[in-house]
């Protein structure tokens, strides 16, 4: 149903509405970690508890960040390990190349990929990518835009609350766009410097 990222033993980061109808029962939902296949391998773990931000708003996507935390640890692998996430200071230049992974659509209302796939896109200059959306939705400062053109590449539906990651580091959550890899609308995502402090306070309150 969406993607999410390991940030510890028991704790991953997804969207937040990715999660808000499952708040009251999180034993409904489970993560699966190291598989590429949509639909087999890997290993699945049930959950205790869904922290969403408290000022997540589902109107604007503003704040579209939860905390997930498992029942039991992990178990770290080759290909499952925790990822580090962008500090409040870190430095995203325009124009930096960030990776984006999911297994959701793999074009605007078409069928979800049963492989994981990834693309490389840009991170978009924040007066840019308001003039994109102007009139249509507001970009906050708790999010980030990133897009690709020549083949246009983009997250889409069932890719959110997944990585964007640069240089090995967290910078990104997948969250919203108007369709995909359209080239005038970037991609949005929940900038996770922004939220450094929440996550490590959850984390230690809950995680
Ligand atoms: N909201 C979508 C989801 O729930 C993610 C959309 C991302 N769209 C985009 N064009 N980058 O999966």
């Amino acid at each position: 149903m969406c993607g999410a990222v390991v940030i510890g033993s028991r704790t991953l980061l997804t969207a937040a509405h990715c999660v808000t109808t499952y708040i009251s029962d999180p034993s409904i939902l489970r993560v699966t970690v190291g598989t590429s296949y949509r639909l087999s391998g890997g290993k699945s773990y049930d959950l205790k508890r869904i922290v969403i931000h408290e000022s997540y708003t589902s109107a604007t996507l503003e704040n579209d960040i939860a905390l997930l935390v498992t029942r039991s640890d992990m178990s770290f692998s080759k290909s499952v390990k925790a990822i580090n996430i962008a500090s409040k200071n870190f430095n995203l230049p325009n124009g930096t190349e960030a990776l984006v992974s999911g297994f959701g659509t793999v074009s605007y209302e078409g069928s979800p990929s049963d492989v994981l796939l990834a693309a490389k896109v840009n991170i978009v200059p924040k007066e840019s990518c308001k003039r994109s959306y102007l009139g249509i939705a507001s970009i906050a400062d708790g999010m980030v835009c990133a897009s690709a053109n020549n083949p246009p590449r983009d997250a889409c539906q069932g890719d959110s609350g997944g990585p964007l990651v640069t240089k090995n580091v967290l910078i990104g959550i997948v969250s919203w766009g108007e369709k995909c890899a359209n080239p005038v609308y970037p991609g949005v995502y929940t900038r996770v410097s922004e939220y450094e402090s929440w996550i490590v306070s959850r984390v230690n309150t809950y995680g």
